[in-house]
């Protein structure tokens, strides 16, 4: 197993994943305490079809992210370090298939930072360009409206997420690509690498040179191509390369 890529100089590119806001109280949805690992029926909640189609769904999912405890969460050591990896020198992309904006609310740039799979806290109509945020929104379901509708034409409010079965934001999934073409280091932390396209970054990555390593508790699909696996909790594994990977930064490196 070679360590190499530690020294290694250029763009960092960071896909993560629900394992890295597991510490800020966030669970994830295929970790063994996951949201489907204890309740296989919670992932009809992010199906596409099933929330377009069953009004009564669509009012648990409104409670759901009524009660989401991301409300609450506080970045995590994780979170401040990749923040952390930017400001201390290195050039750092983020693509973040997580909702909960904690990247952004530990330091990270926002223009750094790519939501391949959106945000929690916009509201958007699936008929209309209507949209609004999720706190507003909320309080309509709070005031006697438990699946409230588009204020413009009627149509179905939803998060600003990517369910599953949703067309993806093109724009975006092309900004994940040029990151994942244009590392040096790629770093997959807290993902199963199970959703698509959001996984195939990391082969991407490796195909146009980079080395990829995987920070995760379990085995992903991705493992074999990586240049090393690192099992560690999270919390603990991504200061700690964080720390090795300022060692080589360079002041022309973070202009990008
Ligand atoms: N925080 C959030 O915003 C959030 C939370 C749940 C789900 N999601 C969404 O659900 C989808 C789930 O896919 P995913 O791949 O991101 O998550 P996932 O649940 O499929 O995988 C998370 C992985 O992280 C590992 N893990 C958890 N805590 C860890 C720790 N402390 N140290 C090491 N490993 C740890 C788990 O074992 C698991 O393999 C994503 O598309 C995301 O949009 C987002
Ligand atoms: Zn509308």
């Amino acid at each position: 197993m070679s360590t190499d890529w530690r020294s290694r100089t250029g763009p960092i590119g960071v896909l993560t994943g629900a394992g890295i806001s597991t510490d800020s109280g966030i669970p994830d949805f295929r970790g063994p305490k996951g949201v489907w690992t204890n309740d296989p029926i919670a992932e009809l909640l992010f199906t596409y079809p099933n929330y377009l189609a069953d009004p009564e769904l669509r009012q648990k999912s409104w409670l759901a992210r009524r009660d989401n405890p991301a409300w609450q969460a506080e970045p995590n050591a994780a979170h401040k370090a990749l923040a952390e990896l930017e400001h201390g020198g290195r050039a750092v992309r983020i693509i973040t298939q997580n909702i909960d904006r904690l990247h952004q609310r530990a330091g990270s740039s926002p223009r750094k930072v790519i939501e391949i799979h959106g945000n929690m806290f916009e509201v958007v109509c699936v008929e209309c360009t209507y949209h609004t945020t999720m706190e507003q929104t909320l309080e309509r379901v709070a005031n006697g409206e438990p699946d409230p509708a588009c204020p413009v034409c009627g149509g179905i409010l939803k998060s600003a997420t990517i369910m599953f079965g949703q067309q993806m934001d093109q724009r975006t999934v092309w900004q994940a690509v040029q990151v994942a073409e244009n590392s040096a280091v790629f770093l997959a932390i807290g993902t199963s690498l199970r959703v698509e396209p959001a996984a195939s970054m990391c082969s991407l990555a490796v195909e146009h040179g980079a080395d990829l390593v995987i920070v995760n508790n379990e085995e992903t699909p991705y493992d074999h191509l990586a240049t090393e696996v690192i099992r560690t909790p999270i919390g603990t594994a991504v200061p700690r390369i964080v720390a090795d990977l300022l060692k080589t930064a360079t002041p022309e490196e973070s202009a990008g």
